[in-house]
């Protein structure tokens, strides 16, 4: 019995996905599993075809690995995999459309708009980005609708910075969210499936040396100080915990997904996103959490593959 690893791909978090894959791959022979690492390049599914592993964990970032695409097709061709099945994948990756799900169901969630780039072609830059400070004030944090890494998205503190910070993002996706800004503590929670339903890991508590945790604070070694388990009181533990349980069951999501969240100075939690293939590098959150949680990796995921086979 094998295991293929799918990583790399190519969106913008190919680099990412590679250390990902590796990082997981070791992890599992550690256990005894037999893994090859694949990269989800034009000859996948002909590979898939010839070598039908008997299950795939996708370390896909960003795109197909987290839009369901590569999920459909592995549907399609009945081999079971470690994750989120296709439709909850395309909820979930869309951040505006897991945030309406999410306030629908009374979870906090920073207040917020999208604005697709066809708007600002039909009305205008100025007028948009005017009527958006109206309603959000400042300052605000911008994000591509659909996408990971923190890869552009930016706070905006001047509005004399909004149309660049604007153009950031449409380069990685046609719409942003832009969201009131939340000052406070950021964490992320694991939640991994287990026998007796999802289980909150220890949340991981983010603490970036520039203030900021964008793309090198994430993937660069000493740019960010990590605590585990977050140094909250029970009760914010408790409701982080709750929240990460909350979104992975409200969206359907499956295996293991991270939630970040932000807890403001009253200690109100406000939920951020999703990630239903959550970094495992190095410098990753999930590593970490599972580690304080006195588990390890390889059997996390090795008890995930024999469920998806199962
Ligand atoms: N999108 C990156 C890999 C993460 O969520 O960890
Ligand atoms: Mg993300």
């Amino acid at each position: 019995r094998f295991v293929a690893v799918l990583a790399g791909g190519l969106s913008h978090e190919r680099d990412v996905s590679l250390r990902s894959g590796r990082r997981i791959s070791a992890a599992l022979r550690t256990v005894g599993v037999t893994v090859e690492e694949w990269d989800a390049d034009a000859n996948l599914l002909h590979r898939m075809r010839e070598h039908r592993p008997d299950a795939v964990v996708v370390a896909l970032h960003g795109g197909e690995g987290e839009n369901g695409s590569i999920q459909t097709i592995l549907d399609l061709l009945s081999i079971p995999y470690v994750g989120t099945d296709p439709d909850a994948c395309r909820r979930s990756w869309d951040k505006p459309t897991a945030k309406a799900e999410l306030a629908r169901a009374g979870v906090l969630t920073p207040d917020w708009v999208v604005l697709p780039h066809s708007t600002f072609r039909e009305l205008g830059a100025a007028p948009v980005l005017e009527s958006m400070v109206q309603r959000l004030g400042l300052p605000l944090m911008l994000k591509p609708d659909k996408g990971g890494s923190a890869l552009g998205a930016q706070v905006v503190r001047d509005a004399a910075n909004l149309p660049t910070a604007m153009v950031g993002c449409l380069a990685y996706s046609d719409a942003v969210l832009a969201e009131k800004f939340v000052d406070g503590v950021e964490v992320a929670v694991t939640v991994i499936d287990g026998p007796d339903g999802p289980e909150a890991l220890p949340a991981v508590e983010i603490v970036p040396e520039s203030g900021v945790y964008d793309y090198t604070a994430r993937y660069t070694a000493g740019l960010t100080t990590f605590h585990t388990p977050a140094r909250l009181d029970p009760k914010a533990a408790d409701a982080v915990a709750e929240l990460a349980v909350t979104a992975h069951k409200l969206l359907g999501l499956r295996d293991i997904s991270r939630t970040d969240a932000v807890i403001d100075s009253s200690g109100a939690v406000h939920f951020l996103e999703v990630n239903l293939s959550p970094g495992l590098t190095e410098t990753s959150l999930v590593p970490m959490a599972v580690e304080a949680a006195g588990r390890s990796l390889g059997a996390i995921y090795a008890g995930l593959i024999d469920r998806a086979i199962a």
